[in-house]
């Protein structure tokens, strides 16, 4: 017994302490963890503040969209899904129809999203929200995304 034993435990303590600071950390909440590199887009850019955000005319659907929007999600993504202290914006590269299929929104929705895009946290279930709903918001997100150059 000895030194050995003893820096292997000064060796755990010092992990398990930094992994408790990390884990209490509060996060930066305007970086996202992918780099610009990886998903080529301007990730690391500030998120875009609403009123920067063009809405264009918007389709029957995505106006429904925008209302059920506006009830479900706007808390979190913002408004116009620019964002907020809370949730990403959806008016953004990630997001774009390649990398976010339709499928994503539906999934993200229904089963909520483990944090693994930005540090805002997890996104939880969206309690009592309707499949119609989740294909107008998704339009609508969509026919917005496009308008501000992201297809
Ligand atoms: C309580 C806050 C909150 C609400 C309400 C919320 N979201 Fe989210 N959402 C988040 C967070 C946080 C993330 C980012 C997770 C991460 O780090 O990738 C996210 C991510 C997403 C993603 C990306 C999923 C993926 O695969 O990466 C989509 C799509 C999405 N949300 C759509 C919606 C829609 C549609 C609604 C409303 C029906 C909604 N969110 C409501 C917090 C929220």
């Amino acid at each position: 017994m000895g030194k050995t034993l003893w820096i292997g435990v000064a060796v755990i303590a010092v992990a398990m302490a930094a992994s408790f600071w990390w884990m209490t950390t509060p996060p930066d909440r305007a970086v996202p963890i992918v780099n610009a590199a990886s998903h080529g887009a301007g990730s690391a850019a500030p998120a875009p503040k609403a009123d920067s955000i063009i809405v264009p005319e918007l389709s029957q659907i995505g106006l429904s969209g925008e209302i059920a929007f506006n009830e479900n999600c706007s808390a979190c993504h913002g408004k116009n899904a620019a964002g907020t202290d809370s949730g990403p914006p959806l008016i953004h590269k990630i997001y774009e129809p390649g990398h976010h299929g339709d499928m994503s929104f539906a999934l993200a929705a229904n089963n909520g999203v483990t944090s693994h895009h930005w540090r805002f946290g997890n996104m939880p279930p969206v309690e009592g929200i309707t499949e119609a709903k989740i294909r107008w918001i998704t339009k609508y997100i969509r026919e917005v995304q496009s308008a501000n150059g992201i297809n």
